[in-house]
């Protein structure tokens, strides 16, 4: 058997669970070290997944030195991606970038040219893409069961607080940039990826107007949903609901909200109108099935909880694995989630000029 790709995981907290669960689980990966600001936290990571034989590291320099490393999982907060993606590539390592995966579009395009000079692989962990009713509404609108999209909402939906172990970092507008780009990001990705038709295809957006406002902002309480009373809570530093109009270049439309002030559970809610049926969640209106008088419903796992333990990690990374392997790249490498976060980064512009922002944005 060829020899495992091996796997440095940097940034030990919530989300770095799940990318050392999926590696350990792939027959051809091994987690061969874990690094974190803290050796607590990368120690304790490593001890919880049963690793052994793992490098143990503080310091990002040394452990991308570590011996066997070809995939390095950026795990930290964000305000760390982009410098963390450009260190892994320049020293020869494929990588997997947590969203958001920068907090400026100078960020972005400096990644870019580091990953496009290394000649490496990379994913973004726009992870919906491997949710089991996303896999199956593709496929069906792949084999033209909705027809030609003309219409596609995508909501983000969650009151996040401070339960979430990144909060202090998110919540604050230097570290965290805005509800769209810390959380919502997934939505626009999602509205992105059922605007195109094909099973692997994303469609590209060439303008967005947007609006923000909400209740959140600044607001030094928070509704516990479960126990039903507020509770003293650190402020957002940015508006906690955004609602952007999209416009793409197969002349879809699409609208795509964040709202982080709902008090409810967390939900995802799609709907999908194409010009020979309608996907609404798991629900299906279809040409193909002429006598239909109700909504076909899929069974299937929906994209309805926020636990990162729900999450499809391992289809993402066995799909990374594969292109690592096969020498192909991804439908979600940087170059395309860069598409997606240039949504979340022209409707700021949008707040400020007040007029439709046009895609891609202007180099700068
Ligand atoms: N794709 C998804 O669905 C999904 C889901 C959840 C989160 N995420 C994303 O994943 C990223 C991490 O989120 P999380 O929920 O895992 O947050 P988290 O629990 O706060 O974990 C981040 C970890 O990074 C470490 N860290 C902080 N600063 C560091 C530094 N300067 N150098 C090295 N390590 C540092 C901290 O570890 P120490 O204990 O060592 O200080 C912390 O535990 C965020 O960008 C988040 O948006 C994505």
């Amino acid at each position: 058997m060829a020899k495992k790709l091996g796997v440095l995981v940097h940034g030990a907290g919530w989300v770095s669970t799940q990318h050392i669960s999926a590696y350990n689980n792939n027959p051809h990966t091994e987690v061969v070290a874990v690094s974190s600001r803290k050796r607590a936290s990368a120690q304790a990571r490593a001890d919880e997944a049963g690793l052994q034989n793992v490098g143990i590291y503080t310091n990002y320099q040394r452990a991308l030195q570590h011996p066997g490393v070809d995939i390095v999982c950026v795990c930290t907060p964000q305000r760390y991606h982009a410098k963390n993606t450009i260190a892994a590539a320049e020293a020869g390592k494929h990588v997997v970038i947590e969203k958001p995966i920068a907090n400026s579009p100078v960020e972005m395009r400096a990644m870019q040219r580091a990953v496009k000079k290394a000649k490496v692989r990379t994913i973004v962990s726009f992870v919906l893409r491997w949710n089991p009713l996303f896999e199956t509404l593709k496929s069906m609108m792949a084999e033209d069961t909705i027809g030609d999209v003309y219409y596609v909402e995508t909501d983000y939906q969650h009151d996040i607080a401070s339960w979430w172990t990144g909060w202090d970092e998110a919540r604050k507008k230097r570290t965290g940039v805005s509800a769209f780009i810390t959380g919502g990001c997934h939505a626009i990705d999602a509205l992105r990826w059922f605007a195109g038709k094909g099973e692997f295809e994303a469609a590209t957006p060439v303008e967005v107007f947007a609006y923000s406002g909400g209740f959140r902002k600044g607001l030094k309480k928070e509704f516990d949903y479960i126990a039903n009373k507020w509770v003293d809570g650190l402020p957002l530093e940015y508006d906690d609901l955004e609602v952007a109009l999209v416009k793409f270049s197969n002349g879809a439309v699409g609208k795509v909200s964040v709202n982080y002030g709902c008090i409810m559970p967390y939900t995802f809610p799609l709907e999908v109108f194409g010009n020979k049926g309608t996907i609404k969640d798991n629900k299906v209106w279809s040409h193909k099935y002429p006598g239909q008088n109700s909504w076909v419903e899929i069974p299937s796992i929906l994209p309805d909880s926020a636990d990162v333990s729900h999450h499809p990690f391992q289809g993402q990374m066995d799909h990374f694995v594969e292109c690592i392997q096969k020498r192909k790249e991804s439908h979600a490498n940087l170059d395309d989630a860069i598409i997606t976060h240039e949504v979340a980064f022209a409707a700021l512009e949008c707040y400020k000029t007040k007029k439709p922002v046009k895609l891609p944005l202007r180099k700068r």
